[in-house]
């Protein structure tokens, strides 16, 4: 739990409204448990169901060893009608020697026409909730799901996933994070290949992958948007994901 000053910050930076006891002292009342917010389902749309990630990939890409030649792949992919659409392939951008890897959807319309992830609205608040745990986004990296956007930012489809996962395994091979977090109900589905819903999945620490990377899961920012109640519960995550991580750092 953080105190005082650094915890208003934290609040304040999510856009999340501090709760005050009125008959609280000044020094309680900066402490005063949060209250639980209203439970809100995450999405209603019917999901696609995902699939194990090994069986997901059609064609193995091979060991890359190079970010320049991944990059070339991604920017080249014609494995699927997205890239029909697309203004361009969104890769990823962070620092490559980062230990925190944060895995979203897929590009939005923003997205797409920066070649950029998470530059929109919801990507601002994105960097709001990794600076609420001390994470400046150029600190971090930060990938998709998907590498380019579904039109009218419709829910990835399952052959569009099994096509695309093989890049984020790549990257995910070259940068070696400490700790993935992912951000939303479609990364963390795909990631744990099941299709139980995010409210079961936030909370816990799961692994990814052959390295058994923890990842925590948390809500992805534009869902926050719609349902700024959940922000304490995000904000619970984003601090179980920096507790996570400093345990394995200084052990
Ligand atoms: N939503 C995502 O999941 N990723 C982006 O890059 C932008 C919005």
């Amino acid at each position: 739990m953080q105190h005082g000053p650094l915890r208003n910050a934290y609040l304040d930076a999510l856009g999340i409204d501090r709760w005050v006891r009125r008959d609280a002292p000044v020094e309680a009342a900066i402490e005063a448990p949060a209250a639980a917010a209203p439970e809100v389902a995450e999405a209603v749309d019917p999901k696609p169901q995902p699939v194990p990630v090994q069986a997901r990939v059609r064609e193995p890409l091979g060991p890359i060893t190079d970010w320049g030649v991944l990059r070339e792949r991604v920017a080249g992919c014609t494995a699927c009608d997205l890239c029909k659409t697309r203004t361009q392939t969104v890769f990823g951008v962070g620092d490559t020697q980062a230990d925190w890897l944060i895995i979203g959807e897929a590009p939005g319309g923003e997205e797409d026409r920066q070649g950029e992830p998470f530059v929109g609205r919801a990507g601002q608040l994105l960097n709001a909730m990794l600076l609420a745990i001390g994470l400046p986004r150029e600190s971090v990296f930060i990938a998709n799901i998907l590498k380019c956007r579904p039109p009218g930012n419709r829910d990835p489809r399952p052959e569009e996933v099994s096509n695309c996962l093989p890049f984020l395994a790549a990257q995910i091979a070259l940068l070696k994070p400490k700790i993935i977090l992912a951000v939303g109900r479609i990364a963390a589905q795909n990631l744990l290949a099941t299709d139980a819903p995010l409210a079961r999945l936030r909370g816990k620490l799961h692994h990814f992958g052959e390295a058994n990377t923890p990842l925590v899961i948390t809500y992805h920012p534009a869902y926050l948007l719609r349902a700024p109640a959940d922000k304490r519960k995000a904000w619970d995550d984003l601090k179980f994901a920096r507790a996570t991580y400093q345990r394995l750092v200084t052990n």
